[in-house]
């Protein structure tokens, strides 16, 4: 029997290239299972594009002294154009911040926004943060750095911690420094909303518990230990100039945005209603894939966008009440590179800038789109991390393919 799949890939930040490492996780594999969804004769859209707001992208800015809208603006076009170039094809590549997306997106957004907050899921609370005294401004996220609270690595950010993974409350960082001017940040107070996740633990295990047998364990596993261990407010909005405005006729919202972790995920949604409009006229017919129970909704993501994905986009969901739950979150792992110092992450620090693990390098030098498929495939972290060794490609390549 036929029916209708929503599918989604996480939305690349418009920061920097991609790597076979975001391909193998959240890309490839949905690409694939649409193709498979469509040979059985299903309905598919493909919901893909770039995350232009926040954190990450305003310090890209001001790294390279440009303005955010021409950073996105530039990395949307190069991470099209890659995706393109792999065969990966969405019926649509929108952007949070990208013209003819960006209207819809910030409507359906602070349409979510005001409607949580007037069912009373936010809390507004005066809270502390770090500041930059040199450069006079509030530091959330990865605008601090330093070494991580629960393993004592370095090079863990005011959100994240890429060597434990764990997340990060910013003012137990040790030695932080700010990104911007390299300051010794100070304590300020400042009003935040935050999202009342505590009152939606019970409908969320239930819901996570519904889904044993059916998803990845790892997931399950993931979401419901944090469930256990308590959910914390988190804050959804921040104190910096790139983003999507509070819609809250509060003096205390003023000049603050949506965090972007709230905006990012209403970009599927967003993305599919202009996908509606541009292709049948009609921006509503969104409902039929995000609202009617015999459309299955499912989202890939890399392994860091696990807690986002099934906990607090499915609150985010149950908070707003108009929309349908996920019927999968399909989480992979990272791939790490084999180099002759041994494996690593692929980064813009420790690998070199024409390695043909850049997607754009790849492609550059004619190299074939279905060799790295197959080998992505074929060594898919669906259940652990896995290297992407360029001599084992080769070999694979030339001996299977
Ligand atoms: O981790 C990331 O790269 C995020 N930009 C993923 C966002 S996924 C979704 F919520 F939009
Ligand atoms: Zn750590």
């Amino acid at each position: 029997m036929s029916r209708r799949y929503l599918v989604t890939s996480a939305l690349p930040y418009s920061n920097g290239r991609l790597h076979v490492g975001h391909i193998a996780g959240a890309y490839l594999p949905a690409d694939t299972y649409v193709r498979y969804l469509r040979a059985r004769g299903h309905e598919v859209r493909y919901i893909c594009g770039s995350d232009d707001n926040g954190v990450a992208i305003e310090i890209a800015a001001l790294r390279q002294k440009r303005l955010p809208q021409d950073i996105s603006r530039y990395f949307h076009h190069r991470q099209k154009a890659d995706f393109a170039g792999l065969g990966i094809e969405f019926d649509v590549y929108g952007g949070t911040h990208q013209p003819g997306y960006q209207a819809m997106h910030e409507r359906f957004s602070q349409e979510f926004f005001r409607r949580i907050h007037d069912q009373g899921y936010f809390r507004k609370l005066r809270t502390k943060q770090l500041y930059d005294p040199t450069a006079e401004r509030f530091l959330p996220d990865r605008y601090v750095r330093g070494k991580c609270h629960h393993c004592g690595a370095g090079g863990a950010t005011g959100d994240h911690c890429d060597a434990c993974g764990q997340l990060i409350d910013p003012l137990l960082l040790i030695d932080p420094v700010s990104e911007i001017s390299g300051a010794k940040p100070v304590v300020r107070e400042t009003t935040h909303w935050h999202l009342s996740l505590q009152k939606f633990e019970r409908p969320l295990q239930e819901w996570l518990e519904s889904k044993r047998g059916q998803w990845r364990p790892n997931v399950l596993n993931f979401a419901l230990g944090q469930i256990r261990q308590g959910l914390p407010e988190r804050s959804m909005t921040r104190d910096i100039q790139w983003g999507i405005p509070v819609p809250l006729d509060d003096p205390e919202a003023r000049g603050k945005v949506l965090f972007v972790w709230f905006d990012a995920p209403i970009g599927y949604i967003s993305f599919t209603a202009q996908l509606c409009q541009d292709s049948e006229g009609d921006w509503q017919a969104y409902r039929r894939w995000w609202c009617e129970p015999d459309t299955d909704i499912v989202h890939f993501i890399g392994e860091d966008n696990t807690v986002f994905h099934a906990l607090i986009w499915p609150a985010m969901l149950m908070a707003d009440g108009r929309h349908q739950l996920p019927a999968a979150v399909v989480a992979n792992n990272f791939v790490n590179i084999r180099s002759g110092t041994g494996d690593q992450k692929v980064s813009k620090s420790q690998t070199s800038e024409d390695s043909p693990v850049w997607i754009e390098e790849y492609l550059k030098r004619g190299l074939d789109p279905d060799a790295l498929r197959y080998y992505l495939t074929a060594t898919a972290p669906e259940t652990a991390r896995t290297t992407f060794d360029p001599r084992e490609f080769v070999q694979r390549s030339n001996g299977e393919l």
